[in-house]
């Protein structure tokens, strides 16, 4: 006998695990290197003009498919428009699949530097440290810890597990990242870091690199373009506006992505790492700040303990969305218990992370690939189908807008600006994907 299809048990659980899907690794890792990257403080503004424009209307679509198709990622496109889409849910899957694989291994990373740290065993040799823990054996390992802790919490169920952890997780987080915010703030020498992030450079904000690795970062960080919302709005119950809900999780991912900056960027001029940060893009996070955090002695200890704490627990809540796709993807076409799928879909990660944990390179590549470029596809497909084609979204978000004209607005960017952006942004990911793809061919 198949069980009955999950639910929320209240609607600020449902918030707290989508804000907790959204906050991860991304909001940290990857926004402090694609800032400093990009221009600080022009990336950081064009950043939250996209997150406005582009995510958060994608977002509310994402929902309202979910909900109204009361199907995961997997089911719903096919539910919601007919057979001919359901490659739709399966290219969803894959693309989860495809970013849990290497997103457990740094979850892996931050869980070790987590251990490290509190330890005070920072080594002077930063650099060296990460290269050491970033693959080989060791980040098998740690890539598997993370990929237990994560199956542990799902297998719990979406009330029992993922709901009740990120009750839990999620205000823990938002009160280390204050109280990390307000020790930078103390830093002498954090000035230039606020400087370079907060007041922008003019003529960056209108290059065309800034505003595509701007699109990239907010499909990514609010985990948008492969059904995670999606499969999480599924599990709602009809009645509560989806337009408002959309709207404060990526109003709360965008501000805890622009507080984990005010927490790293001082750190980093305070302590002269800024070159760091720009040339070893993954590794930017996990070289810099240790190396400072080592500098300040029991302070440093205490102060990168709550950084990586915090660090895990993005990263866990991130994972557990991710897994659910694959967890109920798994159950809609096996008809198996959660449990068996859980571990099925889990061990399934963990095999195809160990590429990942084995070599940077494959890592860095996957991340392109399924992190960036799949997730703009999924973006475009969603706003197409939810503009053009699937016609139950004006249903399923009545009364949620605050005004017919913002209702029209959503529709036209779903149905032309968003697209026309995200083509825009396609070309330079595919040029981006192919040039990783022949450089690991080589
Ligand atoms: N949003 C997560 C982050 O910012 O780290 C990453 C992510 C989670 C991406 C879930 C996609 C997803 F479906």
């Amino acid at each position: 006998m198949t069980e009955p299809r999950p639910s929320w048990h209240s609607n600020v659980g449902f918030l707290l695990a989508a804000v907790g899907s959204a906050v991860g690794l991304g909001n940290l890792w990857r926004f402090a290197y694609l800032a400093s990257e990009s221009g600080g403080a022009a990336f950081v503004l064009v950043y939250l003009v996209v997150i406005v424009l582009v995510g958060a209307p994608l977002l509310v679509a994402e929902l309202a498919m979910g909900r109204s198709a009361r199907e995961g990622a997997f089911r719903a496109p096919g539910r919601l428009v007919g057979r001919r889409l359901e490659w739709v849910g399966a290219l969803f899957v894959l693309t989860g699949f495809a970013i849990l694989s290497y997103y457990s291994v740094i979850t892996g990373w931050t869980a070790r530097y987590l251990v490290a740290v509190a330890r005070g065993a920072v080594e002077r040799d930063t650099a060296a440290q990460f290269a050491a823990a970033a693959s080989g054996g060791a980040a098998v390992t740690w890539h598997l810890v993370a990929m237990a802790l994560t199956v542990a919490i799902v297998a719990g169920g979406v009330r029992g597990g993922i709901e009740r952890a990120s009750l839990v997780l999620m205000p823990a987080l938002f009160v280390l990242l204050i109280a990390l915010a307000a020790w930078a703030a103390t830093l002498p020498d954090g000035g230039a870091g606020y400087a370079f992030y907060l007041r922008p450079d003019p003529a960056r904000i209108w290059r065309l690199d800034t505003f595509t690795s701007a699109v990239g970062q907010a499909f990514f960080s609010l985990s948008l373009g492969m059904g995670a919302m999606l499969t999480y709005a599924s599990y709602l119950q009809k009645g509560g506006s989806l337009v408002r809900e959309g709207f404060v999780i990526a109003l709360a991912d965008g501000s805890v992505a622009f507080a984990g900056g005010l927490v790293t960027f001082p750190i980093v001029y305070q302590f002269g790492l800024q070159g760091q940060v720009g040339e070893s893009t993954v590794g930017a996070l996990f070289i810099a700040l240790p190396h400072a955090f080592a500098t300040l002695g029991a302070t440093g200890r205490i102060v990168g303990t709550a950084f990586f704490l915090a660090l895990l627990i993005a990263a866990l809540t991130s994972a557990i969305s991710l897994l659910e796709v694959l967890v109920d993807a798994v159950v809609a076409r096996t008809g198996w218990s959660r449990r068996r799928a859980v571990v099925l879909a889990g061990g399934a990660t963990a095999l195809a992370g160990v590429p990942a944990a084995l070599d940077l390179r494959w890592l860095g590549a996957a991340d392109r690939i399924a992190g960036n470029l799949l997730l703009v596809v999924g973006g475009l497909i969603i706003a197409i189908l939810t503009g053009w084609i699937w016609t139950g979204a004006d249903a399923e978000l009545a009364d949620g807008f605050p005004h017919p004209r913002v209702r029209r607005a959503w529709i036209w960017l779903l149905r032309v600006a968003i697209p026309a952006a995200l083509a825009l942004v396609l070309v330079g990911a595919v040029r981006d994907a192919l040039g990783v793809i022949a450089a690991a061919i080589r």
